[in-house]
């Protein structure tokens, strides 16, 4: 029997990589501080990707990480071009806001940043890797949170449009793929690293939350209308934090659980890709006392300027009971979830869900009907290297080969995937811990928690293996 091709021709493979985890020179060329300059490592790190933030300056004896992170920003032509030797066709990064306007407010772009991103693009172009670029990947320039109160603002709607439109202007010639939020459901758990947000002593956290969500709906609804009109042959997507919410068992009490657990994700994509607001998100509104206020003509907005695709990230499906009992074990570190007794988990407590990744792509599919664009998925795992500095990441390729058989699997079931960019192709800072352990790639950084090491890069076997995948798009996974 002939094999079927499930990924079609020009599938755009590669890696997906964020600017304040990756780029490091945190005050070169003129760059503002971001909200992610002011995340040390450990507890407090929680603490503020909560909202709890004392100061708007980095501390004296904490660790920031993401000040040098892997240094990608004097390295990334390495990197590029270990990129293309695994035979990348896209590579998604993020602009980091406030190296194109340093304090969020400035009347005009800073001509160093933006030079530094037309360099990064050329660059890809010049292997034939198509840029895939995030507008803003969890970083707000500080003086718009110190000053304005960073997205609860309406002002953000314009600085944001500015930038965003600036960035079109720019890049219009070299970028087709575009994104506005990274995750733009993370706001309503990780508040601060989602949309800068710092809360009051005993203020009603979900009003601010909403009204901060309305806020960036809004501006990534404008940056859509932006996008189009000045670059029409470009496409530009939204991005979720996906990965879809199971009950736990059958009682019909546990899924309506899951169904409005989903629904809290669902929120932002309905509104940015169906165009208004959802009948159930009114009446959580409604039913919380919460109060969006709105301008005249957002609906219009809303409306008329939806995304072309869906992009989302994958690590792992949840579950959920109304089980007092069993709602008493937990699993992962961001979203709520309590531990799935069918599933194996990572070393941070990540459900390992390969088919959970086909559930979510036919899912989001049956629900937009527009192509999906898989930007992120991967392992975090501790990789050892040994005497020679050999790293045998098994492990890793064993998640990825099942993820990619599952995602061919949903392709041939109708799906419409454009491209498939995993985390961390070169190991970088976590998100969620500020780590330099939790490993997600096919190319070793040395560095470690505290910030030492020589920053040298080398293979790993998984390497080799993404390469294959990429020459023969799929076919032998
Ligand atoms: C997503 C983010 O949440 O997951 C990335 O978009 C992040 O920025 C990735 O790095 C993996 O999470 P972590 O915490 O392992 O880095």
């Amino acid at each position: 029997e002939e094999k079927k091709m499930a990924f079609q021709k020009g599938f755009l493979w590669g890696g997906a990589i964020a600017a304040n985890q990756a780029e490091g020179a945190y005050l070169a060329d003129g760059k503002g501080l971001t909200t992610v300059d002011l995340l040390p490592t450990g507890q407090k790190r929680w603490d503020i990707m909560m909202g709890n933030l004392s100061s708007y300056e980095p501390l004296e004896g904490e660790f920031y990480p993401s000040h040098e992170a892997i240094d990608f920003y004097n390295r990334y032509k390495e990197d590029i071009a270990l990129f293309a030797e695994m035979g990348f066709k896209a590579l998604r990064l993020s602009i980091s806001w406030a190296r194109i306007f340093p304090n969020g407010d400035d009347a005009e772009p800073n001509e160093a940043g933006l030079k530094f991103y037309d360099n990064l693009f050329d660059e890809l172009l010049k292997y034939g890797i198509e840029p895939v670029v995030t507008i803003a990947h969890f970083d707000v320039p500080v003086n718009l949170v110190k000053n304005y109160g960073s997205w609860r603002s309406r002002k953000l709607v314009g600085f944001f449009e500015k930038y965003a439109t600036t960035l079109f202007n720019r890049y219009k010639d070299k970028v087709k793929y575009w994104m506005t939020f990274n995750e733009i459901n993370m706001l309503l758990h990780l508040p601060f690293v989602g949309a800068g947000l710092v809360f009051e002593e005993g203020e009603d956290k979900k009003q601010v939350k909403y009204q901060a969500a309305h806020h960036q709906l809004v501006a990534s609804a404008l940056a859509v209308k932006a996008c189009h009109e000045i670059s029409p042959d470009a496409k530009i997507g939204c991005m979720l934090a996906a990965g879809q919410t199971y009950p736990y068992s059958c009682n019909p009490d546990d899924v309506l659980d899951a169904m409005e657990k989903d629904r809290d994700s669902f929120f932002f994509i309905d509104i940015q890709s169906r165009g208004k607001y959802p009948g159930y998100a009114k009446k959580f509104i409604k039913d919380h006392n919460i109060t969006i206020e709105m301008e005249a003509t957002d609906e219009e907005i809303l409306q008329n300027n939806t995304v072309d695709y869906i992009g989302f990230s994958y690590y792992a499906s949840r579950t959920t009971s109304t089980d007092p009992e069993i709602n008493k074990t937990t699993s992962g570190n961001v979203f709520g979830s309590i531990e799935n007794p069918f599933l194996e988990k990572s070393e941070w407590g990540w459900t390992i869900d390969p088919k959970g990744f086909r559930i979510t792509a036919n899912q989001l599919y049956d629900r937009y009907q527009k192509p999906l664009f898989v930007v992120e998925n991967g392992l975090g795992a501790i990789d050892i290297p040994e005497e020679d500095g050999a790293v045998t990441d098994d492990h890793r390729i064993d998640y990825l080969n099942k993820h990619l058989q599952e995602l061919s699997q949903a392709i041939d079931e109708g799906v419409e995937v454009l491209g498939y960019t995993s985390w961390g192709p070169i190991d970088l800072v976590s998100a969620s811990t500020g780590e330099m352990k939790k490993r997600y790639g096919y190319i070793y950084v040395d560095k470690d928690n505290e910030g030492n090491g020589s920053l040298e890069r080398s293979r790993k076997k998984s390497f080799d293996w993404y390469k294959e995948v990429i020459s023969t798009n799929g076919e032998n996974l």
